[in-house]
């Protein structure tokens, strides 16, 4: 990444090119790469859906997307003029197999064009149930048989359960090979995930007092404030627990938690993630009850706006028992991290943004002060915040300047912008210049999803099962259900929200 070298000639397909997901990040982030000069000398973008567009309307309704999306907004300077002349919409039917001549045809005619053999990248962008018509269709183009300069992109979810999760996997590994599928998930791209890795393994500091002889407890954090944003349907089918846990929360949670990998090559680093997965323990499904919490919200009040309850949401069906909250108090049984509680948690309409891991560690002994000093005594706390605020900050005793010895905690504070004093690139950005350089270390490999979904199905299952009895259970603009203060409150701690700014 410290070279500032461009990745070989490209052409990226998005299918679901007039859908949200390119409006608002993909779109976005190309241009963002492109501005940033990271895109390749030649490439072509090419938008595929149904809907009916001319280049020139597509062209406009990408641009609005930056306008409102983009951590840049707007054309900058002229710049989308030279971004939009390589970009195409192809409108073509994925379901039907004739359709996808337009492909080959898109990809001859760039060959001949730039006189290389470029890389071809297919980016699915589009809803689940159509993932294994469109791989399989791509599977049987001959150019997928180019196992090097052809990869499929995948969203998430990957699968809606195990066993489904599976069944794509298998029906992937028919047409592509491993080295060819990329799955996202899109926390692994941003920049604060990212740093713990540096955090963890670039400082001699913190890697000895990493493990349960100094580590408390771990709270991790993904609160949202923003509702459904119009996602029923496909939220009806997922819930918190899905939606977040079984991927972004996990993944934080193998990275913060995995050995040192002996270097970063895509798979090494993959292979230490998927060892955490594994020592996960597993809760067996008459314990789900006092390891996880689910909630729903209600109708309310959200920062002086009235808002509906998640039953009466656009798309959700009106007895709907899905989980808009999800807590789980989760072990890792290994010789690092044995007995330390990690406490997830994740809900929509929450009180504050705030993605956040809170590591507490075990006390000092105090007995060497006096009584008044031990008062304000508080354990050493590191706190990552991923988002919106960006930093790291170190809690630890000092003493009040005066003539006794009083204690008080302060903390020591990494701030991202006041360090590097520019916007941090958008997730989607890394990610897809890592595509278009054929690095996989941030993407997700199937054993890894799979070993995700080992770890949530007896939640999963055991909520199917029991039809929750207080739904809805939190107000908008709270931080969750009471039960959820309850799992943590079992073993003596509470859940830290940290101030806003
Ligand atoms: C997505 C979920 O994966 O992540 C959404 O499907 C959620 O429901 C989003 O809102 C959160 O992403 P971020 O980057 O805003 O934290």
């Amino acid at each position: 990444m410290q070279i500032h070298k461009r990745p070989p000639a490209s052409i990226l397909f998005i299918f679901g090119g007039s859908g949200d997901l390119n409006y608002r990040k993909l779109t976005p982030a190309l241009y963002n790469l492109f501005l940033d000069e990271w895109m390749p000398e030649q490439f072509a973008i090419a938008g595929l859906g149904r809907s009916p567009y001319s280049n020139e309307d597509y062209n406009k309704h990408l641009l609005e997307g930056i306008s409102k999306f983009s951590r840049r907004k707007g054309e900058q300077n002229g710049h989308w003029k030279d971004f939009s002349n390589h970009v195409t919409y192809l409108q073509m039917d994925a379901e039907d197999p004739a359709s996808y001549s337009k492909i080959t045809d898109f990809v001859t005619q760039k060959e001949e064009e730039w006189s290389v053999h470029p890389t071809v990248i297919f980016y699915l962008a589009v809803a689940p149930q159509l993932v294994p018509n469109i791989a399989t269709r791509l599977g049987e183009l001959n150019l997928c048989s180019d196992k090097h300069c052809t990869r499929i992109v995948v969203e998430k979810p990957f699968g809606h359960d195990l066993q489904s999760a599976h069944e794509l996997n298998e029906l992937l590994a028919k047409k592509f090979t491993e080295e060819q599928i990329y799955r996202i998930d899109h926390y692994l791209g941003k920049e604060t995930i990212q740093n713990i890795l540096a955090f963890r393994f670039a400082n001699a500091l913190f890697e000895p007092v990493w493990n349960r002889n100094y580590i408390d407890n771990i709270q991790i954090t993904a609160a949202e404030s923003v509702g459904l944003e119009g996602r029923g349907g496909y939220y009806e089918r997922a819930g918190a627990l899905r939606d977040m846990v079984q991927n972004h929360i996990l993944q934080i949670m193998c990275i913060l938690a995995m050995e040192a990998p002996v270097s970063f090559d895509a798979n090494e680093v993959r292979n230490k993630k998927v060892d955490v997965l594994n020592a996960i323990r597993r809760i067996t499904p008459g314990k789900v009850h006092e390891h996880a919490v689910r909630g729903q919200y209600s109708a309310g009040w959200m920062k002086g706006n009235k808002v509906a309850g998640y039953r009466e949401e656009k798309g959700v069906d009106p007895k709907s028992n899905i989980d808009t909250y999800a807590a789980v108090k989760f072990y890792i049984d290994n010789w690092r991290w044995q007995g330390v509680p990690i406490y997830v948690r994740t809900g929509k309409y929450l009180h504050q943004k705030a993605t956040n891991i809170i590591i507490t560690f075990k006390e000092a002994p105090p007995y060497s002060f006096p009584i008044e000093a031990a008062q304000t005594w508080r354990p050493n706390r590191l706190t990552i915040s991923i988002q919106p605020e960006m930093d790291i900050r170190i809690r630890f005793q000092a003493k009040r300047p005066g003539q006794t010895m009083t204690l008080d905690p302060v903390d020591m504070t990494f701030n991202y912008d006041a360090a590097n004093g520019e916007h941090a690139p958008e997730a989607y950005e890394t990610l897809l210049l890592d595509v278009m350089e054929g690095d996989a270390t941030l993407f997700m490999r199937g054993d890894q999803v799979d070993a995700a979904w080992k770890v949530i199905m007896p939640i999963l299952e055991t909520w199917e099962n029991r039809t929750p009895q207080d739904f809805p259970n939190y107000a908008p603009d709270s931080w969750g259900p009471d039960d959820a203060d309850a799992l943590v409150a079992r073993d003596g701690h509470t859940w830290i929200n940290l101030p806003t700014k």
